[in-house]
């Protein structure tokens, strides 16, 4: 945003910004706005359930996760605007820990891990596999599944015709959950560490009671691309299938499978 649209923010956030320098943080795909100024950080994102569920579960997760601090939650003319802490550290798709895997794949595990230790008996969102399926749906509905920038075996010959043909099928294939507290988007951005230790959970719009194979399925295609070149540079010595060591469990195939084309609808 240039500099002469500030005062288009709302006005809290003007008023905790004002005169401070910031940079764009393009790394997302989500489409918001990011805004990164020394100490703070600036998410705008349409007002829809995904970012009011962002900003509940980021204020519900203080003390018991390492979560940026709400410090404003403004909504106007459509849109929501998310002003919280900068967290320390860097993202676990940063070169320093690419090129320690297995410094890099313990602590992914013990991300997940720390996730799956929360007490979710008042967690204030939902956003079950029927809720995922139903936005699915929508998505589907307003055209806003791509087909091009997906995984290459998802459509066409031995896959599935289109995004309905795949969401009819996501919906006959349910498998049974395994509810623990998700993170929803649990892709290596979305991870910050710091001195070797996991320093924060991020983007949280999809944080919920849902599937153990939601977060590791997502996090184990995010080790395989970032690791193959899809994002950038090749890391020959990351291997993904790690992960299921490093967690202690059998994979599920199956399970991964069902939700990274789940996936694939939003
Ligand atoms: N509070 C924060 N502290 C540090 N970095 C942040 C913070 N919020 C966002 N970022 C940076 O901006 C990137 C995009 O923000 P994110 O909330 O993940 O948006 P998107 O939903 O588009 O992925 C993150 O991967 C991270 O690098
Ligand atoms: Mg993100």
């Amino acid at each position: 945003m240039p500099m002469e649209r500030m005062n288009a923010l709302p006005q809290v956030i003007q008023d905790a910004v004002r005169g401070q320098a910031y940079t764009r943080n393009t790394t997302g795909l989500s489409g918001a706005g990011v805004l990164m100024f020394e100490d703070l950080v600036l998410k705008i994102a349409p007002d829809d359930q995904t970012s009011r569920r962002e900003a509940q579960m980021m204020g519900w997760l203080q003390g018991k996760l390492p979560v940026p601090r709400v410090v404003h939650n403004a909504v106007e003319n459509g849109r929501a605007y998310l002003l919280m802490s900068r967290l320390p550290g860097e993202m676990c798709c940063h070169e320093r820990y690419m090129n320690r895997p297995d410094v890099l794949i313990s602590l992914l595990a013990e991300g997940l891990k720390k996730l799956w230790q929360v007490d979710t008996r008042d967690c204030p969102c939902r956003f079950s596999l029927d809720d995922r399926l139903l936005l699915a749906e929508d998505n589907v509905r307003h055209g806003r599944c791509e087909t091009e920038n997906v995984e290459p075996d998802t459509y066409g010959p031995g896959g599935f015709r289109d995004p309905e043909h795949l969401l009819y099928w996501l919906k006959e294939h349910r498998p049974p959950v395994d509810p623990v507290l998700s993170h929803g988007d649990f892709c290596l951005p979305n991870l910050f560490l710091q001195e070797d230790r996991v320093s924060g959970y991020l983007d949280l719009g999809f944080c919920a009671v849902a599937d153990r194979y939601q977060d590791i399925a997502l996090c184990y295609r995010s080790l395989l691309h970032n690791a193959d070149g899809t994002y950038g540079p090749v890391y020959p010595n990351i291997a993904p299938e790690r992960l299921f060591s490093a967690l202690g469990i059998a994979p599920d195939w199956e399970k991964v499978r069902y939700y990274r084309l789940l996936d694939e609808l939003f």
